[in-house]
């Protein structure tokens, strides 16, 4: 009956289901809980590349020769951190790709040249054959999504949301061709790009991938961003210089209540009228990958979602190009592992990517399926079929050795001066202007300018995540060869005007300046690791906003040059400076900042502001749903929001109310006092333990060892940090010492075992005060600590005495390098 009732409900409204499990009810197991009820109500797309006999013969005469074991093979793409090329003579596997964290020789700045030698290892034994079956040469996927950013001296475009405050899809195609070039250079030939998530929630972590909150727009750039990247449909399409692109990740990425890979929770109508906008336009144009997302929709994974899979991309939209799985997000489909997901295959997914020891029981475990019929027949033909003819398409066949490919060793083509303008371009159109008091902006050229802040000259801040690195992070000016930093850039044009510009992080001088620009942000993240409870910028550390009201209260015409990957709360910065600039992630042309703020000698413009929002700003902190269509829409500036030269307007002093933020975050271990939940502080042996005050009230821990002993943080659940060790992210304790050791310290974590970083050296020449301890989560893991399950993230011992107060822990990237050891 109440099964009965629940089906009922899902034809009825798209919303049921939601409201099913919201009032407790689950679905009856087996039963579908998000299947598109009415395929019919969503758009048929007029597809540009229309079906071409020649290509389909060619596939068909493929096809035909190909072994089953063949068949299986193309389904699997392969991480080149777990696979060598010698692996590609026996098994012929579809793909490799390099995920974030993978470089050729485990290097992360690898010259260009060594990925194409690599490239043209893989290749050589993905085409040796000594039978008679068909020779498919493997291709390389890369996530080349503001550039082609695994490269060193690549041209790093400003991150998607400021492309989104562009609104110019015609720079967008030129950046797309540009992006497609310099990959090309490298001869990968598919990159993952573009994103076209609709994000509704910016907590999440990837809100920086995505170019709006509004539909409109990201139609507006995704059919454009595609046949930037692979050509135009008739004319030069999948000519040399382009390569694959892949629109991610479907379906309704943007709509999981700011998680990654969380859950859409919404009906089928706001899938079909929000999330869906960027395929209406990226699919005419061409794309021939599609990436399914890791989230659900409703409770059911979209890897292994049928309806949207098969139903609505492949039969109602016609697309005929494959679907790719996201990193091994086939694993996470009902039923499934790693290394075994047939339901994922049944579903419509075409070709799995997979990271990790098992590709090999993968392979086997799929073509067992393919014989015994778990996968039928003509659904193994089917994904066959579709990864062929994106090979025909995309000239697989006939390209050669990729080195031999024409744009391939072309290296100058990395960071070109032609790249690079319209890099530059791009972060000139991008910049928002949110406020500008008494037109500081224009500065003169002729002044005398003080540059300070984190952001100032670090072109790795600047850029954010999916850069060099998978998180972004652990990168120095040094990586960026062709890469210019905010700071260099006003210097430039200060200098080129007759002034004088000063770079001071710390925002000290001697003599007064005529102005100060301060640029400061988010630091780089990617993924879950950007995840936030709230939007307000910086809540542990103010010190950004304690440097704009020193400069303030001194007297100092102040600008701000904000980097985020996100709207945030910062009514108190915005109050505390003079003119303010939300400038997203530029990338690595940051001489665009200096092309806007900078004006001539005499202050009159070189260049007006265009950038206007495509994210809705917040009033307040909770307000990460903010979205244009809301009913009762309140943002501080609305979506469309953008100030200039020309028009001008002021901002009046706004609200600094702080409401208590809300949500627990397990990473955030002991935060402005607070204990992550389910922790709490143990000890052992002569040591005690009190609250004292930093910032606030009892906010910090004194530890005081009186001889040999430990303190721990433990938690009541052991909780999961395999995917921050994965992503590199680091333990970091915020100490100082009040009392010198006298015996041996060390730092520790527990999961199964306990792994100790000796920090004794570290505390004595520590002085007195506050610092930071930094230790890649890898040295515990490598320690032995099992990640999925920490039952003790920090625990500090001592053979003798010592004192030392801690007022933060946390696991978060590392602001800056680091190395397996201790800061
Ligand atoms: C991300 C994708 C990316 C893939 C390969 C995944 O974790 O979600 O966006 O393309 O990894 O790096
Ligand atoms: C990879 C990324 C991937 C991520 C998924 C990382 O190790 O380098 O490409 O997106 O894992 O969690």
């Amino acid at each position: 009956m109440r099964a009965a009732r629940w089906c009922i409900a899902t034809m009825l409204a798209g919303a049921a289901p939601l409201m099913a499990q919201a009032a407790g009810q689950t679905p009856p197991k087996g039963a579908t809980a998000s299947a598109v009820a009415h395929p019919e109500t969503w758009p048929v797309l007029a597809m540009q590349r229309q079906r071409d006999p020649r290509v389909e013969a060619r596939v068909d005469a493929v096809l035909k020769r190909m072994t089953i074991e063949d068949k299986v093979g193309q389904l699997l793409q392969v991480d080149i951190a777990s696979i060598t090329p010698a692996d590609l003579e026996t098994y012929k596997l579809g793909s490799i790709l390099n995920g974030g964290n993978s470089a050729p020789n485990n290097d992360e700045f690898a010259p260009a040249a060594e990925w194409l030698k690599l490239f043209d290892r893989f290749y050589d034994a993905s085409v040796k054959r000594s039978d008679s079956r068909p020779v498919i040469p493997v291709i390389w996927g890369t996530d080349a999504v503001h550039g082609a950013n695994n490269i060193v001296g690549a041209t790093l475009f400003p991150q998607n949301i400021g492309l989104g405050a562009m609104r110019d899809p015609a720079l967008l195609r030129r950046i797309g061709a540009a992006t497609a070039a310099e990959t090309a250079a490298t001869g990968i030939d598919w990159s993952f790009a573009p994103t076209v998530a609709v994000v509704q929630d910016d907590r999440w972590g990837r809100t920086y991938e995505s170019y709006s909150e509004e539909p409109a727009v990201v139609a507006s750039y995704a059919g454009a961003m595609v046949e930037g990247v692979q050509g135009r449909v008739g004319d030069d399409f999948m000519k040399p210089g382009h390569v694959i692109s892949s629109v991610k990740h479907f379906l309704a990425d943007g709509g999981t209540g700011g998680r990654d890979q969380g859950d859409a929770r919404v009906s089928e109508a706001t899938l079909r009228e929000v999330h869906a906008a960027g395929y209406t336009t990226a699919l005419p144009a061409g794309a021939l990958t599609v990436m399914p997302s890791f989230s659900s929709w409703n409770g059911t994974k979209m890897t292994g979602n049928k309806s949207i899979l098969t139903g609505v991309l492949k039969e109602r939209w016609g697309f005929d190009g494959f679907a790719v799985g996201d990193w091994n997000a086939h694993g996470q489909v009902p039923g499934c592992t790693n290394e075994d997901c047939p339901a994922a295959i049944n579903a419509g997914l075409d070709m799995f990517m997979y990271s990790g020891p098992g590709w090999k029981q993968l392979y086997a475990n799929t073509l067992r399926e393919a014989k015994d019929g778990t996968i039928p027949a003509a659904r193994l033909d089917d994904a066959v079929r579709r990864i062929l003819r994106v090979k025909v398409l995309a000239g697989t066949f006939d390209a050669g050795r990729p080195s031999s490919r024409p744009l391939a060793g072309k290296f100058d083509l990395l960071g070109s001066a032609e790249h690079r303008a319209i890099a530059r371009q791009a972060v000139r159109q991008s910049l928002v202007l949110l406020k500008n008091q008494g037109g500081l902006l224009p500065l003169k050229a002729s002044a005398n300018v003080l540059v300070a802040g984190r952001g100032a000259d670090d072109i790795g801040m600047q850029s954010g995540g999916w850069t060099l690195t998978w998180q972004g992070t652990g990168v120095t000016n040094a990586n960026f060869p062709n890469g210019q930093s905010i700071w260099r850039g006003i210097d430039e044009a200060v200098r080129t005007g007759g002034g004088k510009a000063t770079l001071a992080v710390d925002g000290r001088y001697t003599a007064k300046p005529d102005v100060a620009v301060v640029v400061f942000g988010e630091t780089p993240y990617a993924e879950f690791s950007g995840d936030r409870p709230t939007l307000e910028y910086s809540p542990d550390d103010k010190s950004d906003l304690e440097l704009l009201r020193k400069l303030k209260a001194a007297g100092v015409p102040t600008v701000a040059v904000f980097l985020s990957g996100r709207p945030m709360w910062v009514n108190p910065e915005l109050n505390a400076a003079d003119a303010f600039i939300a400038a997203w992630l530029p990338g690595s042309e940051g001489g665009g900042v200096a092309d806007v703020l900078v004006g001539e000698r005499d202050g009159r413009a070189r260049n007006d502001f265009k950038g206007t929002l495509s994210f809705s700003w917040p009033k307040r902190l909770d307000q990460y749903t903010l979205n244009r269509r809301d009913a009762g829409y309140d943002p501080l500036f609305p979506f469309g929001y953008g100030l200039t030269y020309a028009k001008g307007g002021s901002v009046p002093r706004l609200d600094e109310t702080r409401p208590a933020a809300a949500g627990g975050d397990q990473n955030a271990l002991f935060v402005r006092g607070r204990l992550a939940p389910g922790a709490r502080v143990v000890n052992d042996g002569a040591v005690t333990v009190t609250r004292i005050d930093r910032l606030a009230q009892e906010d910090s821990l004194r530890l005081a060892f009186a001889g040999a002993g430990s303190v721990a943080l433990q938690q009541t659940q052991a909780i999961d940090v395999s995917r921050e060790a994965n992503g590199q992210l680091s333990l970091l304790v915020d100490y100082r010492v009040t009392g010198v050791p006298a015996g041996q310290v060390t730092l520790g974590m527990a999961g199964g075992k306990t792994a100790r970083v000796p920090i004794t050296g570290v505390l004595k020449a520590a002085g007195g005060d506050w610092a930071q301890l930094v230790v890649p989560l890898s040295c515990f893991a490598d320690g032995g600590v099992g990640m999925g399950g920490v039952t003790r993230p920090a625990v500090i011992a001592s053979t003798g005495p010592l004192g030392i107060d801690i007022s933060g822990i946390r696991i978060a990237s590392a602001p800056g390098p680091v190395t397996c050891g201790t800061r």
